[in-house]
């Protein structure tokens, strides 16, 4: 299975390194092509002789060979790889990895890697214990990365629990699998508009009314369905994120920007997913100055914000359109309502009474709503929900 691949092996500074010859020996045994960039405290653990010996190839540790200037470049060995494995991967390691810190060889290599990559984490049982490294592991698997679970048992320190680095075995087990992994492209040549974000509705030149929407959610839908091969229009109210690869960002402010620039776009897709928080109401009178404070009450007057979803379900043909629920209460009754009101081919039903779901979270715990049932799926984070969304949508067209 492994034969011919190209394993890229990161080894950072823990004791474990020692296990990273084995992996790297049974590595080439199974046929593989096998790469190491080593960070420069991992020299203290394991030579690059070694490394070089059992790899067949120099070891990357530098940016550059100060003797003759010879460039080491992460981007080629980023593109080379089928696979990058950083085995063993300290608690300083991962915890740069999760926030884009780059500054070394290792590093950089991964954060210009397109390949999966995979993280054996090694430590001691309080450092891998503690809240911030298994924050830092939550977000690595959050940003796909696969981590080895670290078994319990003796540690380098003498204590006993988890934070050792998994056997290689199992390691090259992991690999054999993410390798074989087939990439779907299943949706793609599909157009499909994504609405994310909260939009803003100006009172006055300082104020707005707005809502508590991140756009995570929304992005990590746009992000799934380019992933799978569809060409994603994503239109964005306000939000901190960035846009996700391959996806063509139209950015807006108010539910009326949005509104032009969704429905100007339906004509050239096959279908759209609003997960926008619109506002629904907007202030009738926008003010070209501040509004001064004076003694009495201030009352803004609102009117109806026109509805994107409803005005798409109007017009869509056979295209697919899909939006969200967030309900307080009577969560299914509500949904099922919109689900006919917006004629919408399924909708995601998010309850704020459920315990990680809603706003800011990474995680939700949602239920489909569509004219054949319901179906609830257990908390998960939102890229996880993203993937169930995206298969969804990838069912309407092979039905179609
Ligand atoms: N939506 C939209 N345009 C609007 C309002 C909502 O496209 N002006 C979309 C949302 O993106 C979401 C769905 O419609 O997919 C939400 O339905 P909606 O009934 O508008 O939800 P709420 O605004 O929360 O309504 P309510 O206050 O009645 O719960």
């Amino acid at each position: 299975m492994l034969r011919g691949k190209h394993i890229l092996l990161g080894i950072t500074g823990s004791i474990a390194a020692y296990k990273a010859a084995m992996l790297c020996r049974l590595l080439k045994t199974a046929g593989a092509e096998v790469k190491v960039v080593m960070t420069p405290t991992a020299k203290e653990f394991i030579t690059p002789l070694t490394m070089a010996t059992l790899s067949k190839n120099p070891i990357a540790v530098e940016f550059y060979n100060p003797e003759n200037g010879d460039w080491h470049s992460h981007i080629s060995m980023g593109e080379w790889a089928d696979c990058f494995v950083i085995a063993p991967a300290t608690a300083n390691t991962i915890a740069k990895m999760a926030h884009g810190i780059a500054d070394n060889l290792l590093l950089t290599t991964y954060l210009s890697a397109r390949c999966r990559t995979i993280v054996a984490p090694a430590m001691d049982c309080d450092m891998f214990a503690h809240v911030t490294t298994q924050q830092n592991i939550a977000t690595l698997k959050e940003h796909g990365v696969v981590i080895v679970d670290s078994p319990a048992g003796e540690l380098a320190s003498g204590l006993l629990g988890k934070g050792r680095m998994a056997e290689p075995e199992q390691i090259v087990g992991i690999i054999e699998h993410v390798v074989s992994e087939k990439k779907k492209r299943d949706l793609d040549g599909r157009r499909l508009i994504v609405t994310a974000g909260a939009t803003i509705e100006a009172i006055d030149p300082v104020r707005f009314i707005s809502n508590h929407s991140t756009g995570k959610m929304g992005y990590a839908i746009a992000e799934a369905l380019a992933q799978r091969g569809a060409k994603v229009t994503l239109v964005s109210g306000r939000t901190a994120l960035a846009a996700p690869t391959d996806v063509e960002r139209i950015d807006v402010v108010s539910a009326e920007d949005m509104y032009r620039a969704v429905v100007e776009r339906f004509d050239d897709v096959d279908g759209a997913i609003m997960c926008a928080a619109v506002a629904d109401y907007t202030p009738k009178e926008v003010s070209a100055l501040k509004i001064k404070k004076g003694d009495d009450d201030l009352r803004i007057e609102l009117r109806r914000t026109k509805d994107i979803a409803a005005e798409l379900g109007r017009t869509k043909g056979n295209r697919l359109l899909a939006g969200f629920a967030l309900e307080s209460h009577d969560g299914e009754a509500h949904a099922r309502r919109k689900l006919h009101d917006k004629n919408f081919d399924f909708i995601v039903l998010n309850s704020l009474q459920d315990e990680g779901a809603g706003f800011g979270v990474d995680t939700n715990k949602v239920t489909f709503i569509d004219a054949d049932g319901k179906e609830s799926l257990p908390l998960m984070t939102k890229r996880e929900v993203a993937d169930r969304i995206a298969d969804r949508v990838e069912k309407f067209f092979a039905k179609r």
